[in-house]
């Protein structure tokens, strides 16, 4: 892959959040949710960039977790399901966060595990005695609301998998080993400090439940802690922002034998934060899988697959790489943002997301060198159109070319492609690289061989 190469001068990374936030509103990444309102606690909106970002994320898992691989199938299930599944998987009565409250002026409330002191970190007021509440949101289903009638948002994808187990396993003839993925929507009433979108009521996951031969569960859950790891940095995070942490064994979730958190370096809190866990589930009978053990017992359906070779049936041991999504895109974003100085005579500083071209947004950015040469916009609009029949490519003629330049790098467009007035006698166009700013090094490429060039440079 020819970009992304690390610019020359130091980066100057991101020191403050409100940056980001702020790049993330006026380019249309992420806005706050309904604004007009006032917003919503820890609640936000994708605009049209945040969008494709995540999307591009989503498809970057699925083609490492599931298209390259010959033992993983995607699943879909449903987000409010039946309420006996979250009983049997134990949410009902563990999935609780301590909270406290401040009882002097400000009255917030904080997780009592999420801070270090007996005064509110606000106010400085008294703090209440910490009570334990249920983080699933409740819901009622059917006209009436009744106890019976209730139900819950998911708070992990996860469960679908473990319920459709059989199903999958059946319908698609497999054998251990094999893993069940699934990206989508998980809620979670959050007491949060409201970094962005790091933590938020509403979140999209990515999944995966890979169910082993028991007692292969632990070197199984060894090599998803390294291919997850491998997947962050291939995508361009750097690997002195990443650290694994390793949860003590008594602070464990109930069903874990083992959990590793693949850490980022944030910058708010305390810096190193989760950015996926990645828990061996096998705490079951014989390191078998809790979940599916827990889903037998409660629905009296069984949860094994048969082992032609031992005629016995056998329930399947599970490591669980769980990541969050909008905390990759994120963290993607955090990860690539650079203020660069360019002239510190005139103050001159570009804002570059220095995005993984598989990440980015948009692919390309076709531009005609001046607006208002007729001749000069056609043929930029044909390989527009030509190149946007295969990939996410924006067009911009709005302003002069060195802007168009700066405002393509603010949102991470690798590539940034002219029409010329030389392109109309050689048939061929100048690509300017997003991070080191060179328009030669590439040479000028003829426009038939456009697609073959971009198919090169974003292979990877
Ligand atoms: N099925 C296991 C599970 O859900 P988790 O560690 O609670 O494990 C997995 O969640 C990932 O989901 C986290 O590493 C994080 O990336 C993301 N996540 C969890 N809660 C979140 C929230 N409130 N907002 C955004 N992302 C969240």
């Amino acid at each position: 892959m020819a970009t992304t190469a690390e610019p020359a001068q130091a980066r100057r990374e991101l020191d403050d959040l409100q940056k980001l936030v702020a790049l993330c509103k006026r380019r249309g990444f992420v806005f706050p949710s309904a604004e007009i309102y006032g917003g919503f606690a820890n609640t936000y909106d994708y605009g049209p960039l945040g969008v494709l970002l995540k999307n591009n994320v989503r498809d970057a898992w699925i083609r490492a977790v599931v298209q390259r691989r010959d033992d993983v199938d995607l699943l879909d299930a449903a987000i409010i399901t039946n309420p006996r599944v979250w009983e049997a998987s134990g949410h009902v009565e563990q999935f609780n966060d301590p909270l406290v409250e401040c009882r002097g002026e400000c009255k917030s409330r904080f997780r009592a595990d999420q801070i270090d002191a007996t005064k509110c970190p606000n106010c400085g007021g008294p703090l209440s005695e910490p009570r334990m509440f249920n983080t699933m949101f409740q819901t009622y289903v059917g006209p009436t609301h009744e106890e019976h009638d209730i139900a819950y948002l998911r708070p992990e994808t996860a469960q679908g998998m473990f319920v459709n187990f059989a199903n999958v396993a059946s319908t698609m003839r497999r054998r251990l080993p094999f893993g069940i993925a699934q990206i989508g929507k998980s809620f979670r009433n959050e007491i949060t400090p409201g970094n962005f979108v790091f933590r938020t009521l509403e979140f999209e996951q990515m999944e995966l439940e890979f169910f082993v031969e028991p007692g292969t569960d632990e070197e199984w859950f060894e090599r998803w802690v390294d291919e997850r790891e491998r997947w962050y940095v291939n995508l361009g995070i750097r690997r002195e922002n990443l650290r694994r942490y390793e949860h003590p064994k008594d602070k464990l979730s109930h069903y874990s034998k083992r959990t590793i958190d693949i850490e980022y370096r944030f910058p708010f809190g305390e810096g190193w934060g989760e950015l996926e866990g990645i828990a061996n589930r096998s705490k079951g009978p014989e390191d078998s899988s809790f979940d599916l053990w827990q889903h037998e017992q409660h629905s009296g359906q069984r949860m094994t697959l048969f082992d032609e070779e031992k005629k016995q049936h056998i329930r399947p041991g599970v490591v669980e790489p769980a990541a969050g999504l909008t905390r990759a895109a994120l963290t993607f974003l955090i990860d690539s943002f650079e203020e660069e100085m360019l002239d510190p005579a005139k103050n001159d500083m570009r804002t570059v997301l220095h995005l993984h071209p598989a990440i980015s947004p948009y692919k390309a950015c076709v531009l005609p060198q001046y607006r208002n040469k007729p001749d000069l916009v056609r043929v930029a609009r044909q390989v527009y159109e030509d190149l946007r029949r295969r990939w996410m490519i924006a067009y911009d003629s709005g302003s002069n070319i060195g802007k168009l330049y700066r405002r393509q790098d603010e949102i991470g467009t690798p590539f940034c492609i002219t029409v010329d007035f030389q392109t109309l006698e050689d048939n061929k166009v100048t690509i300017r690289d997003r991070d080191s700013m060179d328009q030669s090094r590439f040479g000028r490429v003829p426009i038939v061989e456009l697609r073959a060039w971009m198919e090169s440079q974003l292979d990877y």
